[in-house]
């Protein structure tokens, strides 16, 4: 199974600006199929909390400051974002919360996936159950 790992990406700098890039199978182990972001979120609130059972993410953020806290059903770790030149890679089967976002923090995050629901586990025993399952 693939480890959760910080990414770093192309940093190209220059005087009027700095500028990065992700180009599929550069930078990934995975190509990408759907980008979304997060955005405007109120103060103290936590977006995520659930895992897939075969998408994986990579989670940068491209604005502000946020907290990533994987859970691969026996330790959980804690990855502050707060560059636009590096992300968090999240494996299949890895519960996920992020919290702390700053004011306008922009979380983007590329999928090798189209959205699907099914492939949702939203219940923490439910997915402390499946992972275990898969470590026998
Ligand atoms: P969800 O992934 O559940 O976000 P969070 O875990 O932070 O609450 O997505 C929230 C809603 O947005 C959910 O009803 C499904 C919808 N959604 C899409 O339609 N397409 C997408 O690509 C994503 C990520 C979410």
């Amino acid at each position: 199974m693939q480890e959760s790992k910080i990414i770093n990406l192309p940093k190209i700098l220059d005087e009027r600006g700095n500028l990065s890039f992700l180009q599929n199978e550069d930078h990934l182990p995975f190509s990408i199929q759907r980008v979304y972001w997060i955005y405007d979120v109120p103060g103290g609130e936590t977006r995520g909390g659930h895992a897939y059972r075969e998408m994986q993410e990579f989670i940068i953020a491209l604005s502000g400051s946020f907290d990533v806290v994987l859970f691969d059903g026996k330790e959980e770790k804690k990855f502050t974002l707060n560059r636009s030149y590096y992300g968090l890679y999240v494996p299949k089967m890895v519960w996920r919360s992020m919290e702390n976002f700053s004011t306008n923090a922009l979380a983007f995050v590329a999928s090798d996936s189209f959205y699907d629901e099914h492939d949702y586990i939203r219940d923490k025993d439910l997915f402390i159950d499946e992972v275990n399952a898969l470590k026998i």
